[in-house]
């Protein structure tokens, strides 16, 4: 039975397996260990060559995810997929330096403390060849995340770290949001108690091999995980970003339709008829890409997704007109009638894509 499991998210990370097992082992010599790739069906085989990997050696496991994205997501159910009473997460490219696992369970052994965080931003510790602009977006990261926090941390925005078990399953039953790249956030966030933590220098590496996914979008995701946890417990923040889509929509809408009724001279049905159709393509693709990157429908899929967004939203606009059209008959005043249809409408689309566009 092992002792620690070390959780390794990968996505295209299939010519750095081998190292990392390879300075695990040589950093826990003496220790019980496993190590748990998991895998969100990377297109380089990074999984089968995970599996390969275990046959030779019991102690390296995958837990391969099909049709899902996301690190933190991934890292929770690694966490989750362990028995060990120490659980450890760290990156699938070496930029986290194994050798210091055997100090963060040293520390833990010792009792008195729930986590131990490698930190780049104490005394001993060091950015390595971080780039100046992704210096500035982790600063201005970790200032916002002082508005969720519960603790002082130097580097809230590491994804090394250790802990308990019984520190993670308080974390994890009150409510992590799993969503996006920044777990150590959410955790601490999370805590239904502060947590007892310590943190250890080290020096983010160059990346082994391959290239990072960290992209623009990773911005929103953190910014959808902030909102999650100022205001998730009252609103799905899906539903925020979803509406916020909408509204944006509106603004598509009504450029679509200047442009082709006074602009162009269309019928003004006809201008109506095709800004909504535009309108609906971008409101689809925006929730595509970032209300629901996670389950990110592409290739054939992307389309029928299309036909099913169409489709529901058809419905949501008549339940709209009709609310609105009651209300208004009942002497409603004009403005509350329009939005109380536009409320309907919006709670609709959001429900029905949900459960047949995006479903899980
Ligand atoms: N399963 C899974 N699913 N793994 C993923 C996904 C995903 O959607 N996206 C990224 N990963 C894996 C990568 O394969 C890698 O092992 C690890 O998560 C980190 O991803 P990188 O793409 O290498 O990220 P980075 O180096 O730019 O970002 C890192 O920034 C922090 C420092 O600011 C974060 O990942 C932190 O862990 C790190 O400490
Ligand atoms: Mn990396």
């Amino acid at each position: 039975m092992p002792e620690l499991t070390v959780v390794v998210p990968t996505f295209n990370e299939a010519g750095n397996l081998a190292a990392v097992v390879a300075e695990v082992e040589q950093a826990l010599a003496g220790v019980d260990w496993e190590l748990l790739f998991v895998d969100d069906d990377s297109p380089d085989g990074t999984a089968d060559r995970a599996r390969a990997m275990a046959q030779r050696d019991r102690r390296v496991r995958c837990l391969q995810r099909i049709g899902r994205r996301g690190l933190a997501s991934a890292c929770i159910e690694g966490m989750l997929a362990s028995s060990a009473p120490y659980v450890a997460v760290m990156d699938g490219d070496l930029q986290h330096d194994p050798a210091l696992l055997p100090a963060m369970l040293d520390t833990l052994r010792g009792g008195g403390t729930d986590i131990v965080i490698g930190s780049r931003h104490v005394a001993g510790g060091g950015l390595g060849d971080f780039s100046s602009q992704r210096q500035g977006i982790s600063r201005l990261a970790t200032r916002l995340s002082r508005a969720v926090l519960k603790a002082d941390l130097s580097d809230p925005m590491s994804g090394f770290f250790m802990l308990t078990r019984p520190a993670l399953m308080d974390c994890l039953r009150h409510g992590v949001s799993a969503i996006g790249y920044k777990i150590l956030v959410d955790l601490f966030a999370s805590a239904p108690r502060p947590l007892r933590f310590a943190e250890l220098p080290y020096t983010f590496r160059a990346r082994q091999a391959g290239h990072s996914k960290l992209d623009s979008k990773v911005v929103w995701d953190y910014l959808m995980l902030l909102a999650d946890k100022l205001v998730g417990r009252f609103v799905p923040v899906r539903f925020l970003a979803f509406s916020a889509v909408g509204g944006l929509g509106v603004g598509v809408h009504l450029a679509v339709l200047g442009l082709a009724f006074r602009g162009l001279g269309m019928g003004f049905v006809a201008a109506q008829a095709l800004a909504t159709l535009v309108a609906m393509g971008f409101n689809y693709v925006l929730n595509n890409s970032l209300t629901y990157r996670d389950r990110r429908r592409r290739g054939w899929r992307f389309f029928t997704g299309w036909l099913s967004f169409v489709l529901a939203c058809s419905v949501g606009a008549f339940a709209n007109v009709g609310i609105a059209a009651y209300l208004f008959d009942r002497q409603t005043f004009w403005l509350l009638s329009a939005l109380s249809g536009v409320l309907v409408g919006a709670v609709w689309n959001y429900a029905v894509t949900s459960v047949y566009t995006w479903r899980t």
